[in-house]
């Protein structure tokens, strides 16, 4: 079968083998959260059209005003896994607390935990902006049986065992990977199926394109700011191209596809940056380096941090690996 008619389904039961585990239950997961991101692009499509754009009126974990498709999204994905008894906990940025899956059945044995971010680039929302949702899946290290605990969400982003993104966009696209690289599809909305439309995605080495708010910059670190003036002057291939969305999936997909780098260092007011690490820098992170791409915080690799609690910010630099070692070298310097 050509790649270009293999379906999301065919391809995760195709390339089961290659999972460092394969009871199946990956699969499976993997399968409810195509099922969930369908039903969530469904609403997001309908958004304008039905009554759910706009505030919920709670204040959630992190501070943020929730959006309505914020609340949705969250209890899309945490229905989806908790009803099909596919994981044994789930994380979320909406959530306080993890939540843990306890079976009745004895024989439950479920291996992982899932931690998501379910809408990402919720201020876009309401102005018919790309959203996204992104999941992070890890093997839970406590044993089976027993309820989950914190260590089981606490593992360095190194230990995922899968990661992805679903981009709300101009087409809905799903992009994932095991750790054998990354692959995207593009849901055909006329049948409602995903199709393999960019095998083996890559980070170009480098890129053209920076993306930072640069509304923030009086509040960035000396390194950021002299880093951003490099990307500004005329030398060589710059200036470079500045694009920010403000939807984390969004800027990471455009530049993964064109090739760019994107920043949310830490600053006053955001003093370890606001990007978590647990729902948003470790899978992206992920992504970013199987595909040749790069993550740190300036100093110290992403998937390298031992996380220390569940909505932990950390500072962020991701992209093309020359960009991401030339801000790194910037940081090194100046601070
Ligand atoms: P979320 O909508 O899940 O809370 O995430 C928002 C994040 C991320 O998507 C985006 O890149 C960043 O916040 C934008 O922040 P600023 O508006 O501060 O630039
Ligand atoms: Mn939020
Ligand atoms: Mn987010
Ligand atoms: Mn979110």
């Amino acid at each position: 079968m050509s790649t270009k008619h293999q379906t999301l389904g065919e391809f995760i039961i195709e390339n089961q083998s290659s999972f460092r585990y394969t009871s199946g239950e990956l699969s499976r997961l993997l399968n409810s959260l195509r099922l969930a991101a369908k039903v969530v692009n469904h609403e997001v499509n309908k958004a304008g059209l039905v009554d759910i754009l706009g505030a919920a009126g709670d204040v959630n974990i992190q501070g943020e005003n929730q959006q309505k498709l914020d609340v949705y999204a969250n209890e899309i994905f945490i229905q989806t896994l908790t009803k099909r008894n596919i994981v044994c906990g789930i994380a979320s940025e909406e959530e306080d607390d993890f939540i843990s899956i306890n079976s009745q059945d004895e024989k439950h044995q479920n291996k992982y935990v899932v931690l998501i971010d379910p809408l990402d680039g919720s201020s876009n929302i309401d102005v018919n902006v790309s959203v996204g949702t992104i999941f992070s899946i890890y093997r839970r290290v406590t044993p089976v049986g027993t309820p989950v605990t914190m260590e089981d969400f606490l593992q360095k982003g190194s230990e995922q065992v899968a990661a992805g993104y679903i981009v709300y966009g101009t087409s809905t696209m799903l992009v994932y990977t095991t750790g054998h690289g990354v692959n995207g599809f593009t849901l055909n909305p006329a049948i409602g199926s995903f199709y393999l439309s960019h095998p083996n995605m890559t980070f170009p080495e480098s890129g053209t394109i920076y993306s930072v708010n640069e509304g923030n910059y009086l509040d960035f670190p000396l390194g950021i700011k002299k880093y951003i003036k490099y990307c500004q002057e005329e030398a060589e291939d710059r200036p470079y191209t500045s694009r920010y969305i403000g939807s984390l999936v969004s800027d990471f997909h455009r530049n993964m596809i064109k090739g760019g780098i994107y920043m949310y260092p830490k600053g006053s007011r955001n003093p370890d940056g606001k990007l978590r690490l647990l729902y948003e820098c470790n899978p992206m992170a992920f992504l970013a380096e199987q595909a040749g791409g790069k993550s740190s915080d300036g100093y110290t690799r992403t998937l390298d941090v031992q996380p220390t609690s569940l909505h932990q910010r950390v500072p962020f630099i991701c992209g093309s690996k020359k960009m991401v070692e030339k801000a790194e070298q910037f940081m090194r310097e100046f601070g």
